[in-house]
C-alpha cells in the first residue's frame, strides 16, 4: 500500500501546500542573506523548497528525507539546474538526526515537522543549531475554534497533534527560541501547486486501481482532505514560523 501511496505523489509538482514566494519570504526574514552558511533541510521530499533556497544562498544545504526515490528526484533536478555543488542529499530519519553539535546556521522543515511533532522537532534540532542560529518550520494549524464535527473527526485521525498558531508560538518560546517572523500562507498555495494536481492524479489512480479496495479507500481519504479544505479553509491552514535559537 505504501508503494501505491508514493505512486500518487511521484509526479506531483510538490508534496504539500507551499510556494516559492513563501520560502523566499521566510529565508529573507532570517537576514542570513549573502553569508556563507550551512542549512539542514528535514523532510525535504522532492525538494520544492531546497531548490529555491539553493538559488538564494552562498553555502550548502544538507537535504534529508527517509524516502530514497524523493531524494533521487531532488538530486536529478539539482543536477539539471546546476545546483549539485550546493545540495547534498542524505537518507535520514528526522527522529534520529545525526550531525555535529552546533553544525548548522539554519534548519528548515517545510510541511514536514508534523511527522515528529512541532515541539519535539524544536527540541530535536536544537543541539545541531549554532547558538543564535535560525529555524524555519511551516506547519498546519487551526486558525479558528469550534471546529465543525466532520472536520474535527478527520484531523483527530489524520493529524491528532494539530494545534493553534498561539500554541505553536508558546512552544517556540518555551523551547528556547525567539520568534523572528510569522506569516500565514495564502489559500492559493493549497490549490494550484497541490490539491488541483492531486485531484487529477487521484482520478487517474482510481481507474488504475479500480479493483483494489484498500487503494480506493486511501484515495477516498485523500479526496476527503481536499473536499474538507474546499468547505472549511477559514478554519485551518499553513503558517510559517521563523525563529532564532537563543539558549
Ligand atoms: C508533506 S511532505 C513535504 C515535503 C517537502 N518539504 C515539500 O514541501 O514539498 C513530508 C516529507 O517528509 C518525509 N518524511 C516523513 N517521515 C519522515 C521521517 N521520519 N524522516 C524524514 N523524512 C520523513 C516524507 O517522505 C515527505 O517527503
Amino acid at each position: 500500500m505504501n508503494e501505491i501511496f508514493y505512486e500518487v505523489f511521484d509526479t506531483m509538482p510538490r508534496l504539500g501546500p507551499g510556494s516559492a514566494e513563501a520560502t523566499k519570504k521566510a529565508f529573507k526574514a532570517t537576514g542570513l542573506g549573502s553569508k556563507r552558511i550551512e542549512i539542514l533541510d528535514i523532510g525535504c521530499g522532492t525538494g520544492a523548497q531546497t531548490l529555491v533556497l539553493a538559488k538564494m544562498i552562498n553555502g550548502k544545504i544538507i537535504a534529508t528525507d527517509n524516502y530514497q526515490p524523493f531524494l533521487d528526484t531532488l538530486a536529478d533536478q539539482a543536477s539539471t539546474e546546476n545546483l549539485s555543488d550546493k545540495i547534498i542529499c542524505k537518507n535520514m530519519d528526522m527522529a534520529k538526526l545525526e550531525f555535529e553539535e552546533n553544525q548548522f546556521d539554519l534548519i528548515w522543515a517545510e510541511g514536514s515537522i508534523y511527522h515528529i511533532g512541532f515541539a519535539n522537532g524544536l527540541r530535536k534540532i536544537k543541539s545541531f543549531l549554532k547558538p543564535n542560529g535560525y529555524a524555519a518550520f511551516s506547519d498546519l494549524n487551526w486558525f479558528k475554534r469550534n471546529h465543525p464535527k466532520e472536520l474535527a473527526a478527520f484531523f483527530a485521525n489524520e493529524c491528532p497533534d494539530m494545534v493553534s498558531v498561539e500554541e505553536n508560538i508558546k512552544l517556540i518560546a518555551d523551547n528556547g527560541y525567539k520568534l523572528i517572523d510569522f506569516f500565514r500562507l495564502d489559500e492559493s498555495v493549497f490549490w494550484e501547486p497541490y490539491y488541483t494536481p492531486l485531484e487529477k492524479r487521484l482520478s487517474t489512480m482510481r481507474k488504475k486501481y479500480a479493483d483494489n479496495e484498500e487503494a480506493l479507500a486511501m484515495f477516498a481519504e485523500l479526496q476527503l482532505e481536499i473536499d474538507l479544505y474546499r468547505k472549511y479553509s477559514d478554519y485551518y491552514g499553513y503558517a510559517f514560523y521563523i525563529m532564532k535559537n537563543i539558549s
